[in-house]
């Protein structure tokens, strides 16, 4: 083998240096943060998707890789996972039921939460509550951003939440408050709310997308580091999404939405991210004069509602764990329009639409010069075709203004031919339809149904379904 030479290894080095150096340049190009569009150079507002002071300078350094041989970094460390410890901390148990749940069974030390929701829907009352029964046991700090301390002591003194565990601040300052949490390592740092929040001498604007997204991600980087749970509200645009970015949802490990429905007071806590729990799963509260009140029962809330009457049908869906119980509300009336409308809210306008078209393809009823008025009781949103056999049920109801046999529930699908269809995980609703009253099950003829106390009522096709009116 042929042995190296020094010198003319010396002598390959320093070309190589001198020839890195040749290429360090510096180009720039601009990025948005919200959509990763690129320009060369800045503009207020992102072309791609309208988001104002989004774009984030990105210096880019054309050092050659000759130079990055000689720069010493540590190297990365690699583990087989058998040397990984996986002993878990326990979860943190707050004693609210609902919340308990939602977040998967209490919360999980070192996660990086964020609580979304309408401006007054009752975040900061929630996370007071929340804050005061964990200081029971553990540190928590809340740092309050958007109110003053005086308006918390009002709030805390009003849902009699004061203890002198909890601490409070209202600094809004990232980089003070994450120090606070570095050396006196809090077991819950709540930050009310992030988009208040900024950081001094960052390269991004106060408020900008690109300081929220570096906000976010140094409360990451605290929360693994020192095993500290971070819950951050955030608020939601008019369409519904986090203010600024949606990229916030990527970093954290979890997102909660809170939403209300006015009329009984009701909020709904849903996970819709859960690194550390179901999604999908629902807490319920109510709104009272000494805060959030838990409502364990929510189906008893909800069948207290309903009517007997034309146009209304009920159905349950599965929402996370737990069989919800839900009224349809129909109207049709025929239309002096030549184009009918349709109204649809808490369930996407093109499922009633389909349904409609098949009600009239197979049962031979005229809905096209019907306006079809239509609604799920509640507030709640509907996803999925699990209500398609209640959906037709209340509008050949409202249509033929007779109402469906008293104490009855839909359970099942319609295919595009119209047939029923049966739904999974039945044994679930129909148990929970039974404690609230239900004797009568309107199902697919080929439903495998294991124990029922109630009446059950077969349908093969849509053509079926007339036989409930007398037709
Ligand atoms: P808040 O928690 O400030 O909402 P967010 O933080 O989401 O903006 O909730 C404010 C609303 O809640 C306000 O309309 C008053 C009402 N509220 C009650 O009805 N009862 C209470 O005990 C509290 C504290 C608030
Ligand atoms: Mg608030």
């Amino acid at each position: 083998m042929q042995q190296a030479d020094p010198y003319n290894q010396y002598f390959a080095k320093k070309v190589m240096v001198s020839y890195a150096k040749s290429m360090d340049k510096t180009k720039s190009s601009f990025k948005c943060s919200n959509c990763t569009y690129t320009t060369i150079k800045w503009i207020g507002c992102c072309p791609e998707c309208k988001e104002w002071d989004s774009l984030v300078e990105n210096i880019i350094t054309a050092t050659s890789n000759a130079t990055k041989m000689y720069t010493h970094t540590h190297a990365a460390q690699l583990r087989s996972l058998d040397s990984i410890d996986t002993q878990e901390l326990p979860r943190v148990l707050s004693g609210i039921g609902e919340w308990d749940r939602v977040v998967g069974g209490g919360l999980v030390p070192g996660s990086l939460i964020v609580i979304t929701g309408d401006p007054g829907i009752g975040k900061s009352t929630l996370l007071l509550q929340v804050a005061y029964e964990i200081a029971k046991t553990k540190r928590v700090f809340y740092f309050s951003t958007e109110e003053s301390l005086q308006q918390l002591k009002g709030r805390a003194t009003r849902l009699k939440t004061t203890d002198n565990n909890l601490l409070f601040s209202d600094a809004a300052e990232l980089t003070s408050i994450i120090t606070a949490a570095r050396e006196q390592k809090p077991d819950l740092l709540v930050i009310d709310s992030i988009q208040n929040c900024y950081i001094n001498n960052a390269n991004t604007l106060p408020g900008s997308v690109g300081q929220l997204r570096e906000a976010a991600f140094q409360l990451m980087r605290l929360s693994k580091e020192y095993n500290i749970t971070v819950i951050i509200t955030g608020h939601i645009t008019k369409e519904g999404i986090i203010a600024g970015p949606k990229t916030l949802e990527h970093m954290v490990d979890a997102v909660f939405y809170l939403q209300g429905e006015d009329r009984w007071q009701t909020r709904m806590l849903r996970a819709v991210k859960n690194r550390f729990g179901a999604i999908n799963e629902l807490g319920f509260f109510c709104m009272e004069q000494n805060g959030l009140q838990e409502v364990p029962n929510i189906n008893a809330h909800l069948i207290s509602e309903i009517s007997h009457a034309p146009g209304s049908a009920i159905v349950s869906i599965m929402e996370g764990s737990r069989p919800i119980l839900l009224e349809l509300q129909a109207l049709t009336n025929a239309s002096k329009l030549t184009m009918p409308q349709r109204v649809v809210s808490g369930l996407d306008h093109k499922q009633v639409v389909l349904i409609a078209a098949i009600l009239e393809k197979y049962v031979k009823i005229k809905l096209s010069m019907q306006d079809i008025f239509f609604k799920v009781s509640g507030g709640f949103k509907i996803k999925g075709s699990e209500s398609d056999l209640g959906t037709a049920f209340a509008l050949l109801s409202s249509y033929f203004q007779e109402p469906l046999p008293e104490k009855s529930i839909a359970l099942g699908e319609i295919s595009l031919t119209g047939q029923i269809k049966p739904i999974n995980n039945i044994g679930h609703l129909i148990k929970e339809a039974e404690k609230f009253g239900i004797t009568t099950l309107l199902v697919a003829k080929n439903q495998t149904i294991e124990k029922t106390s109630c009446t059950v009522k077969r349908f093969h096709n849509v053509y079926e379904l007339l036989s409930l009116f007398g037709q």
